[in-house]
């Protein structure tokens, strides 16, 4: 520890939203209040990106014929996705993978456009620009937890398709449906682990030492 650590309480508290944030499917309607929604975007919008990049573009959908929209987009996905699991097909189509339809809020998250101008961190790994954008989803997130509302990334759509909806530019990509808003409970466990569809791996088994497979 050094004199710049918080106080007991507060380190508690940042790890505990970060041990209690689970990806959530299940909401209660209802509403985000407009000051919580501006901190929780605010929250997104200081995080770390590539070469200050800030490659991250946030659009709230406010129309309900447009969530509508997105919601068949999500579906037609989630049908191809069952498809291309084989035998586990069935068995994914019972798992709930979104809450577009039930959440007080969506936003989607994009890319933004001409970001092969942006070499900086990113020439020998383009992908920066969106684990940067990873970086502000989940900042919202953990804010969201903190605030009491759940969040839920959805990546189940057709970008092409959802970019088109949403007037995306050419280069733009849109990488995240964000379901946000009040739910009756916080699943006490990832999802997937409570339904059975995976199982979580200990840190240990993935944690080396100086070699790729050396056990530390
Ligand atoms: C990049 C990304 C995309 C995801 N896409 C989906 C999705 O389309 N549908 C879904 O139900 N969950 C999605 N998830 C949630 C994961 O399934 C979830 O994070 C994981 O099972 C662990 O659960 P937890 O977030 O509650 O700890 C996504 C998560 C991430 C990080």
């Amino acid at each position: 520890m050094t004199e710049h650590a918080y106080s007991e309480p507060e380190r508690a508290a940042v790890y505990r939203a970060i041990a209690e944030r689970r990806d959530m499917r299940h909401f209660t309607g209802g509403e985000v209040a407009p000051q919580v929604l501006q901190r929780l975007l605010a929250a997104a919008h200081q995080a770390p990106s590539v070469g200050l990049m800030q490659p991250w573009r946030f659009i709230r959908i406010r129309r309900p014929a447009l969530r509508e929209a997105i919601y068949q987009l999500v579906e037609q996905e989630r049908v191809r996705t069952a498809e291309a699991l084989g035998e586990r097909a069935d068995d994914f189509m019972k798992l709930k993978v979104e809450g577009v339809r039930d959440c007080a809020e969506l936003l989607v998250v994009a890319l933004m456009e001409g970001r092969e101008q942006h070499v900086f961190g990113r020439r020998t790994l383009p992908e920066m620009d969106l684990a940067s954008l990873s970086c502000a989803v989940q900042n919202l997130w953990l804010a969201a937890r903190a605030e009491g509302l759940g969040m839920g990334w959805v990546s189940l759509f057709d970008p092409e398709q959802l970019g088109r909806l949403l007037n995306i530019p050419a280069g733009g990509k849109p990488m995240a449906v964000l379901c946000l808003g009040p739910v009756e409970a916080f699943y006490p466990a990832p999802m997937l682990v409570l339904e059975g569809w995976a199982e979580e791996k200990p840190l240990q088994e993935l944690l080396f030492e100086d070699s790729w497979g050396a056990a530390s």
